[in-house]
C-alpha cells in the first residue's frame, strides 16, 4: 500500500474524522496548516470564488497548477489534494501526464469527478500508483442546468447506481471517495460498505469526514449552498471560524 493510502487508512482505524477545506493561496494555507486541517483541497471551485465565473467548467490545468504552487508554499502538515479540472483527464495518457505534474508540485492526491467513461482512466492512474480521490454524486464539472444541482440517490435506482459506483471504485483501489450532495442514508451505506475513507459535502454526517469550501465557511461566498454554515458568525475571526469547523467535524460520532 502506498504511503498516502496508509495515512488515510489511519483515520479509519483510529475513528478520527477527516477535516478537509479548500484553499487557493499561501496565506490561508498557513492558517489551515497551523490549525492542523487534515486535507487541503485546491478545488476547481476557484472558478467561482477566485475567478468570479458561474461554474467550474473553464478552469484549466494551468490555473490549478498556479494555485497549487501558491498553497504549497506553506504546506507542511496536511495532505494536499488537487482537482483535475474538466478536460484534463480525457484519456489515460493525458490524465497521467497532468496528474504527474500535480504530484511533482507537492500534491499528494488528485481528485477526479467520476463518470463511467473514466473508469479506465482511473484504473490506469491507480496502476501507476497515483493516489486518486473519486468524486461522486453531484458533479459540478458536468452540471448543465440548475436542475442538476440537487440531492443525489433519493430514489432506489439512482441510489443503487451510486452505491455500485462506490464499490467499483473501492475495488479498483482509489485512495478515497468524496460524496457531494448525496442522500444521507446512502452516504451511510457507502461509508459502511467500503473499506476506504469517504468524505462528504452536503451529504450528511455519516461519512469518515467532511469537506467545505473555505469561502462558504467564513461566510464570504456570493451564493453559498443551502447546506453550508457561516462559522465566522460564531468564531468571530477567520482563524477561529476555521477552528470551529475543525472542532465540529472532529466531534462527529458515527
Ligand atoms: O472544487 C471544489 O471545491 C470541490 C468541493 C466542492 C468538494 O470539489
Amino acid at each position: 500500500m502506498n504511503k498516502i493510502k496508509e495515512k488515510l487508512n489511519t483515520f479509519i482505524i483510529e475513528r478520527n474524522q477527516i477535516v478537509c477545506v479548500t484553499c487557493y493561496d499561501a496565506s490561508f494555507s498557513k492558517i489551515l496548516n497551523d490549525i492542523k486541517i487534515d486535507i487541503v483541497l485546491v478545488g476547481d471551485s476557484l472558478g467561482m470564488v477566485i475567478q468570479g465565473k458561474k461554474d467550474t467548467h473553464r478552469v484549466t490545468m494551468d490555473d490549478i497548477l498556479y494555485h497549487v504552487a501558491c498553497v504549497a508554499e506553506n504546506k507542511s502538515e496536511y495532505l494536499l489534494m488537487a482537482d483535475m479540472p474538466k478536460n484534463s483527464y480525457e484519456n489515460s495518457k493525458i490524465a497521467y501526464s497532468n496528474a504527474k505534474k500535480l504530484l511533482d508540485n507537492k500534491v499528494d492526491i488528485v481528485k477526479i469527478e467520476y463518470k463511467e467513461e473514466y473508469y479506465e482512466v482511473i484504473e490506469y492512474l491507480v496502476s501507476k500508483s497515483i493516489p486518486v480521490c473519486a468524486h461522486i454524486g453531484l458533479l459540478p464539472q458536468y452540471v448543465l442546468s440548475k436542475k442538476d444541482i440537487r440531492t443525489y440517490g433519493k430514489d432506489k435506482s439512482e441510489s443503487n447506481k451510486i452505491l455500485d459506483q462506490a464499490k467499483k471504485l473501492d475495488n479498483l483501489g482509489v485512495a478515497m471517495i468524496l460524496l457531494e450532495c448525496v442522500n444521507s442514508k446512502l452516504s451511510k451505506e457507502i461509508t459502511d460498505s467500503t473499506k476506504l475513507p469517504v468524505i462528504g459535502i452536503g451529504s450528511g454526517k455519516h461519512c469518515n469526514g467532511q469537506v467545505q469550501v473555505l469561502y462558504d465557511l467564513i461566510g464570504i461566498s456570493d451564493n453559498p449552498p443551502k447546506f453550508s454554515k457561516d462559522f465566522l458568525k460564531e468564531g468571530g475571526s477567520i482563524k477561529s471560524a476555521i477552528k470551529e469547523f475543525y472542532d465540529y467535524v472532529k466531534s462527529i460520532e458515527n
